[in-house]
């Protein structure tokens, strides 16, 4: 297989994503359906797409789903520490929000998000993210909903890249040291 010089070790298999997918999208039904209020998911492009897919088919509620796509660099149009490059299509006042990670690293990016979308006026915002780097953590934000609890190593697969590259994996794995050492 073509990645195989590629990846060090697998750390979740499609079959181990789909599981806990399918218990967190049980778990957020439960939470969310006596609310009475729409549930919209805001999935981060583009990494969190196929969770977001595996996810959605396990939530049973009639919910909506958008996407925003947020640079963690400041630039011109600079909200905080992010770069809006798509931001929703759906007015989130009112709304209970649920936001969509591939995974939480320093946590900047979706500290700012949060922060966004509550200045926009939603009810409440919380987070989902199929995986969870918590040592790397610079900020105190934390997620609600966690596939996988990582240590820190450079991951690939299942949305997530490196160099736009591996997201169609359809496991998680680590990358080996020399993919990146290759690239100077
Ligand atoms: P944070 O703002 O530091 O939490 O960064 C979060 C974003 O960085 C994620 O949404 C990913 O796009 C990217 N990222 C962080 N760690 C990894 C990794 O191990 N593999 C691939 N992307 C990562
Ligand atoms: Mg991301």
């Amino acid at each position: 297989m073509w990645e195989k010089n590629s990846i060090k070790e697998v750390l979740y298999s499609e079959e181990d994503i789909r599981k806990r997918a399918g218990e967190l999208g049980r778990q957020i039904t439960e939470d969310y359906k006596n609310s009475g209020k729409p549930l919209l998911l805001v999935a981060l492009l583009r990494g969190s797409v196929p969770f977001l897919g595996e996810l959605i088919r396990c939530i049973d509620m009639d919910i909506q789903y958008d996407f925003m796509d947020v640079s963690s660099y400041a630039g011109t149009k600079s909200t905080g520490d992010i770069r809006i490059i798509k931001d929703l299509d759906t007015s989130v006042k009112g709304l209970d929000i649920l936001l969509v990670e591939d995974i939480v690293d320093t946590g900047r990016t979706i500290a700012e998000v949060v922060k966004t979308l509550k200045h926009k006026g939603a009810e409440s915002v919380r987070i989902v993210t199929l995986l969870d780097k918590p040592s790397r953590r610079t900020t105190d934000i934390y997620a609600d909903y966690i596939g996988f609890t990582v240590p820190d190593a450079f991951v690939v697969g299942f949305g997530m890249d490196y160099d736009q590259k591996f997201r169609c994996l359809p496991y998680i794995g680590v990358l080996k040291d020399e993919v990146y050492s290759n690239e100077e």
